[in-house]
C-alpha cells in the first residue's frame, strides 16, 4: 500500500472511530490510538525518513492534513461531550421557579417572657423599678428576714432545694428580693419595685406543678399604705392584662411576711362570673398572694414600722400565662420541643 492509500485509510478510520465517541474515556483512548508513542499517525509520520526526497514535502503536507482531520474530529467530539454533560447536569439541577419558597422560621419571644414584659411595662408606667435578685439565695433572705425563723412549720410548705450546709438554697420564692431591696434602700423611700424571676421547689412536675417556675414579686414602701392602695394597684394591672370588665376581690389568707395577708382573686374573664371550666365553676380565679408588709419584716430590714408601711404581692407568672393564653398544662412552658414553643407564635400573630 502506498502512503496516499495509508493516509486515506487512516482518515476513514478516524471518521469511523469518532462516530462512536460516547465518553471521555474513549476519547482519550482515541488520542492514544492515533497520536500516542505508537499511534497510527505517529507511526505514519515517522515514515518520512523512507520517503524519497522530492516527495518529502507532499508527504509532510499530507501528514499535517491528517493531523488536522484528527484534531478537528477530536475538538468536535469533545465539545459535543461537554455539552451533553452540561445538559444532563442542568436537567438534574433544574429549578422550578413556580414552586412556593420554603418558609424561613423566625424566632419569637417565649410566651412567658412576653407576658412578663407586658407586666413590667404596666408597673413601669406606674413608676416601679424592675429589679433582679440571685437565684442561689441565703436562707437568711429567703426565710429568716421574711419572718420565717428556722424550724418554723411555714418552711415545710415550700419544699426547698438546699445547697451546702443549708445556709444556701435555690430560692423558693422571689420574696427575698423584698428584703434585699429594703436593705439596699437604707431606709430611703418610696420603694416601688417588681422582681420577675425564677423560683424552685422540690415539687414533682405535673400539669400544675413544676420544680422550676416564675414569680413576679412586688413591693411598695411609703407612708400610710393600706390594703386599698394594694387593691387599687392590682386592679389596674389585671384590667390591663385581662380587660376592663375584670373585677378584683381579696380573700383573707396567711403569710408570715404580711399582716393582714390576702389571696387576690379576679372575676373570670372568660365567663363573667357565670361559671366555666377556667374558673372551675366558681366565677373567680386566684392570681396572687399579697398583703401589708409585716412590721417585723420592715424592722429587720431597717425601716421603722411606726413611720413606714407598705404592701407586697407575688404573682405566679405561669398561672397568669395559662389563664391569658388558655394553656392547660404548665409543662408546655418548659418543654424543649420546638414544635411546642412554635405554637406560641400563633398567639404572637393574633
Ligand atoms: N412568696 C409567696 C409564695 O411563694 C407569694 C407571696 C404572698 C408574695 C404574699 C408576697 C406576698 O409578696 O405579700 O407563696
Amino acid at each position: 500500500m502506498n502512503y496516499d492509500d495509508m493516509i486515506k485509510k487512516t482518515i476513514d478510520s478516524i471518521k469511523q472511530d469518532f462516530i462512536k465517541v460516547e465518553n471521555e474515556l474513549y476519547l482519550n483512548e482515541l488520542k492514544v490510538k492515533y497520536l500516542g508513542k505508537k499511534g497510527l499517525i505517529t507511526n505514519l509520520s515517522s515514515e518520512i525518513k523512507n520517503v524519497a526526497n522530492e516527495d518529502k514535502k507532499t508527504f509532510g503536507k499530507a501528514i499535517n492534513e491528517l493531523k488536522n482531520v484528527f484534531q478537528n474530529n477530536y475538538d468536535t467530539a469533545k465539545k459535543k461531550l461537554e455539552k451533553s454533560l452540561l445538559d444532563e447536569k442542568l436537567a438534574k439541577e433544574a429549578i422550578d421557579i413556580s414552586l412556593p419558597a420554603t418558609k424561613i422560621r423566625q424566632g419569637s419571644p417565649h410566651i412567658l417572657e412576653k407576658l412578663i414584659e407586658e407586666i413590667e411595662e404596666i408597673f413601669m408606667s406606674m413608676g416601679y423599678d424592675v429589679i433582679d435578685g440571685p437565684e442561689i439565695e441565703e436562707d437568711k433572705y429567703n426565710f429568716e428576714m421574711l419572718n420565717i425563723p428556722k424550724g418554723h412549720p411555714a418552711r415545710d410548705a415550700q419544699d426547698t432545694f438546699y445547697l451546702k450546709g443549708e445556709e444556701l438554697l435555690l430560692r423558693s420564692q422571689t420574696s427575698p428580693v423584698q428584703v434585699r431591696t429594703m436593705l439596699k434602700g437604707e431606709g430611703k423611700v418610696p420603694i416601688r419595685m417588681i422582681c420577675p424571676g425564677k423560683t424552685y421547689r422540690r415539687d414533682d412536675d405535673d400539669a400544675t406543678h413544676s420544680h422550676q417556675f416564675t414569680q413576679i414579686e412586688g413591693l411598695l414602701i411609703d407612708k400610710n399604705i393600706s390594703l386599698s392602695d394594694l387593691k387599687g394597684t392590682i386592679d389596674i394591672v389585671v384590667k390591663q392584662l385581662f380587660g376592663n370588665k375584670v373585677e378584683t376581690r381579696f380573700r383573707p389568707s396567711y403569710y408570715q411576711f404580711t399582716e393582714p395577708s390576702v389571696e387576690v382573686d379576679i372575676s373570670c374573664f372568660n365567663c363573667q362570673k357565670e361559671g366555666c371550666n377556667i374558673c372551675k365553676k366558681t366565677g373567680w380565679i386566684t392570681v396572687a398572694g399579697a398583703g401589708i408588709v409585716h412590721p417585723n419584716v420592715l424592722k429587720m430590714s431597717g425601716y421603722d414600722p411606726n413611720v413606714w408601711s407598705g404592701f407586697a404581692f407575688g404573682f405566679g407568672s405561669e398561672r397568669l400565662a395559662m389563664l391569658k393564653y388558655g394553656i392547660s398544662d404548665l409543662r408546655v412552658f418548659y418543654n424543649p420541643d420546638l414544635r411546642e414553643s412554635q405554637n406560641f407564635d400563633r398567639w404572637e400573630d393574633e
